[in-house]
């Protein structure tokens, strides 16, 4: 029997409620497969700082990179929004992931054939769009030195590192290898020295993968084009900041924020969660969608365990539960036969199993 340690960060929100659901399904899909995970929890952003004052606890450091993956909810909260900035739930997040050495953030973007009306796109447009958008994402103008503001200015600095562009470029090559061999890398070369350099180094790492074929594109384009015609991607390969946008707009696409997962990996460890924030407006409410969460889960176990088996399990699972019209209630008016609480999708998806 396969054994995994997980570590678990609910976080704030919605966050317990959905990590609960993916617990669950991940519990059955390991009977199935004969794979034992134990878990440890660990506290990070709002919950943390009400615990112990620190929206990231060096224990939560320590234990997410000695076990085998992080499954992750999400955090923050209008609670602690008035805490000066390196004290607030995000900017946990943000060291967290530099801690952790997570540089790529890979975020599908895929429809649902029973929600193609979910969209605000024609079905026409996005009927069979399957998007992996690489983003890179400990590095560029979220981190970049010097930063600062006074009275009179802000300012912020946009810069990459070869090494930092070589290695998440590799990520997305050898992702489209096992996909659509496309890769699209994103930029604004004709306006930035950071993103010629981006776009000199991604040509020559291509040249590594004569079975992908490379294309480069403005980001402003890429905003229209992702709208205009989204089937035209496979991997988009992209910075911190364009990435940031583009990944949110991507998962539009397919109609619900509370459907789509994400995976953060790095060579230290992987942390995988839903795209969407803690949802304070319906925290406790047991109405969030737990299937971002879920797929995440899905991912971790495709991504980090090599389980291809359990999580090709629990996307069926996932499918089924779409196609027999099981909603929850942000999906309500979009082919619901039925629309279920939070709990009620997590055993519906368990079961399907
Ligand atoms: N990774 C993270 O932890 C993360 C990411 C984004 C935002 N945040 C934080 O989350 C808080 C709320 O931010 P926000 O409102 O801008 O974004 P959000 O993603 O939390 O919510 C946006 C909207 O989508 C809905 N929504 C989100 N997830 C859903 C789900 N699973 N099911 C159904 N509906 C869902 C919410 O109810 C809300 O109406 C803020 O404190 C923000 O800083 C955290």
């Amino acid at each position: 029997m396969a054994n995994y340690n997980i570590s678990i960060i609910k976080g704030d929100g919605i966050g317990p409620e959905i990590v609960d659901e993916a617990i669950k399904v991940l519990n059955v899909v390991g009977k199935k497969f004969d794979i034992n995970f134990s878990y440890n929890e660990y506290l990070m952003g709002g919950c943390a700082i009400d615990a112990c004052g620190n929206p990231l606890p060096q224990e939560t450091i320590d234990g997410v990179l000695a076990s085998d993956a992080c499954l992750f909810g999400a955090i923050g909260g209008a609670k602690w929004d008035n805490l000066p900035r390196e004290l607030r739930p995000e900017s946990g997040l943000l060291r967290f992931r530099k801690e952790m050495g997570v540089f790529a953030n890979l975020r599908p973007a895929m429809v649902y054939d029973e929600l193609v009306d979910a969209s605000s796109l024609k079905p026409s447009v996005i009927q069979g769009v399957d998007i992996m958008v690489v983003r890179e994402l400990i590095g560029g103008i979220y981190f970049g030195e010097p930063k600062g503001k006074d009275e009179f200015k802000g300012w912020n600095t946009m810069v990459y590192t070869v090494p930092e562009i070589e290695r998440i470029a590799h990520v997305a090559f050898k992702l489209a290898l096992k996909r659509g061999k496309k890769v699209c890398s994103i930029d604004k070369a004709n306006v930035l020295d950071v993103s010629q350099l981006w776009r000199d180094t991604v040509i020559r790492i291509g040249a590594q993968y004569p079975d992908v074929e490379l294309t480069h594109m403005y980001v402003d384009n890429a905003a229209m084009q992702l709208i205009a015609n989204p089937r035209q991607f496979d991997v988009m390969l992209t910075g911190n900041i364009f990435g940031d946008i583009l990944s949110d707009e991507a998962s539009m696409l397919s109609g619900s924020i509370g459907l789509l997962p994400s995976a953060s990996t790095g060579e230290k460890t992987a942390v995988y969660e839903p795209i969407h924030g803690s949802a304070p407006d319906i925290a406790g409410m047991g109405i969030a969608n737990p299937i971002a969460t879920i797929s995440s889960a899905s991912m971790m176990l495709r991504y980090s365990l090599n389980e291809i088996k359990a999580a090709d399990a629990i996307d069926n699972a996932i499918k089924k539960a779409m196609k027999d019209g099981f909603r929850t209630k942000d999906l309500a008016a979009f082919g619901a036969v039925e629309v279920v609480n939070t709990s009620k999708m997590g055993d519906i998806i368990a079961s399907n199993i």
